[in-house]
């Protein structure tokens, strides 16, 4: 078998260095497979969803290039990381004379910078620190690397991709396909969530997430996951929405003042800029759930649902699908909060 393999894998090789007429077409797809150099930046590496996001970026065979940037402490993260034997080049970098360096060349850029909750904060009780920080941070994003994926972690994510989008308009670099908030560990929760209730394997379930990634804003949609169960009741469901929507704070309540969720953050992190690597050398189908600038709900200009994502970052936004009543009213209820987060975060941007 693996002599098999190996000898098919000699004769493409062959056949893409031997000059014929199909050679050009037999080189490009060569050239996929042999993956192209992609830089990452991970701006916030030292911290808590910074440290094991390093981790898993530098697993990632996509990432040629992973660099490291933090306000300190990345030199001992980077030197740590790059004793991995992966295939990407690791370095740190440190304070703001760095981060042009730390950004130039980024296809990607993962945004887990700032400050996280301690037990009785909301995400929105982190907007002071956090804002500036984002604000800072995306300045030189659009000086440095502005054609860039931004994936957005900071939170609060439903005012901190606004205030990315202001802050790229005003520099005149703003792309509305390639900023992204992070919402995976909202669908991590939900996925898990599910199947640990409807019994279905956890490897095979689904559920899209809508909204924003704050309290009621998450909506998780348990009438479109999959497997589709039968043995859930109504009560069930209620259940799951508020475990889905609170996920964020048991694990601050389980810290118990050392933060929020780092490592589940930083894998769901991982899986959304792994979808981005793979869309951007090509991989065609990719739909992830992301909060992006939308028109699927009236009034609110940004918003999570289903994404499809392409070369140049968001393909297509895709509608909401059919909601049950009981998703129905949770999507009526969060219209005001996530409204009201997406306009503080504007108005911080433009007045500031
Ligand atoms: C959470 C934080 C990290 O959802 O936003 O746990």
């Amino acid at each position: 078998m693996k002599a098999s393999l190996f000898r098919s894998a000699e004769t493409a090789l062959r056949r893409v260095s031997s000059p014929s007429a199909s050679s050009h077409l037999l080189r490009r797809s060569y050239c996929v497979e042999s993956k192209p150099e992609r830089k990452v930046a991970v701006l916030g590496a030292a911290g808590g969803i910074g440290q094991p996001l390093a981790l898993l970026m530098k697993l990632n065979p996509l990432v040629s290039s992973l660099s490291l940037y933090d306000i300190a402490g990345t030199p001992g993260v980077a030197a740590d990381v790059s004793h991995i034997n992966t295939r990407s080049q690791v370095a740190g970098y440190m304070g703001d004379d760095q981060l042009g360096q730390a950004l130039e060349g980024a296809d990607l850029v993962i945004i887990p910078a700032g400050v996280p909750r301690k037990p009785g904060m909301t995400r929105d009780d982190l907007f002071n620190i956090n804002a500036g920080i984002v604000k800072s941070l995306c300045t030189a994003i659009a000086k440095y690397c502005p054609n860039a994926l931004v994936n957005m972690i900071s939170n609060p994510v439903n005012s901190t991709v606004p205030i990315a989008a202001e802050v790229f308009k005003k520099a005149g670099t703003y792309d509305e396909k390639k900023l992204f908030g992070v919402t995976t560990l909202d669908v991590v929760r939900a996925k898990t969530f599910y199947a640990g209730k409807a019994k279905v394997p956890v490897a095979e379930a689904n559920v899209p997430v809508v909204g924003g990634h704050a309290g009621i804003t998450i909506l998780p949609l348990f009438s479109q996951a999959t497997p589709k169960s039968n043995n859930l009741s109504d009560e069930d469901i209620v259940a799951l929405t508020k475990r889905t929507q609170d996920g964020g704070t048991e694990v601050v309540e389980a810290k118990a003042g050392k933060g929020s969720a780092t490592l589940s953050m930083a894998y769901a992190g991982a899986v959304f800029a792994d979808a981005c690597l793979k869309v951007l050398n090509g991989v065609p189908d990719v739909v992830e759930c992301s909060f992006v600038q939308s028109t699927i709900v009236p009034d609110l200009p940004y918003f999570a649902s289903k994404v499809k994502l392409g070369k140049n970052g968001v393909e297509e936004v895709l509608g909401l699908g059919p909601l049950s009543d009981y998703e129905k009213q949770g999507l009526e209820s969060l219209k005001h909060e996530l409204k009201a987060s997406i306009e503080k975060g504007i108005k911080f941007a433009t007045q500031s």
